[in-house]
């Protein structure tokens, strides 16, 4: 299995597939293109054979970042890529991180910390051990966040929360510091 930096807009049919394959529904072919091409919107991939089994997608912001999906092939599922995946994710947050405080005139002094939010249905058990075993804490609950029609409750006429996890990120110092 090799993990690999996704470096191309071009790759977003090709995610599709393994993003329905794991019950994101939310994410069509279109809105992951979109997605794509907004500035500091980068990921990893999980290769295995030159399949992909495995995405990351985020967002870097020196003050907010964002993983927007993690996904892994049920067939490959539960083997380590999802953390492996988020792990290289958050390193290449903090490297983008150490650049922006290098070139930062801020007058306070760069920051060593690095705040990476993310949103997870609250009945998305297996993510949630995923997130909570790699040092994401439970910040809030978005109610009534996940619009779709097949999951809404009949009764409360409501939809699916959102539990909203966030994580500080320390820069870790390099080997020429
Ligand atoms: C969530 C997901 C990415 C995990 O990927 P993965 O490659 O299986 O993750 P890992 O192998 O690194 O497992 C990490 C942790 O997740 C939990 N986990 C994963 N699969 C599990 C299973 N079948 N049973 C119990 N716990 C499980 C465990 O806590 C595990 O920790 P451990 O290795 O100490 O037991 C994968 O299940 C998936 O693609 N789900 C569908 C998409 C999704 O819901 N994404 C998250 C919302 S964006």
């Amino acid at each position: 299995m090799l993990i690999v930096p996704l470096v191309t807009k071009e790759i977003a049919p090709s995610l599709t597939p393994l993003i329905q394959l794991s019950g994101l529904s939310e994410w069509t072919d279109e809105k992951v293109k979109n997605l794509l091409l907004i500035p500091g919107v980068m990921g990893y991939l999980g290769l295995d054979d030159n399949d992909i089994v495995g995405c990351v997608l985020g967002k870097f912001d020196p003050f907010q970042s964002e993983i927007y999906l993690l996904c892994v092939h049920p067939l490959a599922r539960n083997k380590g890529l999802g953390s492996h995946l988020l792990e290289s994710f958050e390193a290449e947050l903090q490297k983008r991180r150490r650049e922006y405080n290098a070139q930062s005139t801020d007058l306070g002094g760069p920051t060593e910390e690095l705040q990476v939010f993310l949103e997870v249905r609250v009945s998305n058990q297996l993510a949630r051990r995923l997130y909570e075993k790699l040092g994401y804490g439970c910040m809030r609950i978005r109610s009534n966040y996940y619009k779709d029609v097949a999951k809404k409750d009949p009764l409360l006429n409501t939809y699916e929360d959102a539990t909203v996890y966030q994580k500080s990120l320390v820069l870790k110092p390099t080997a020429k510091d």
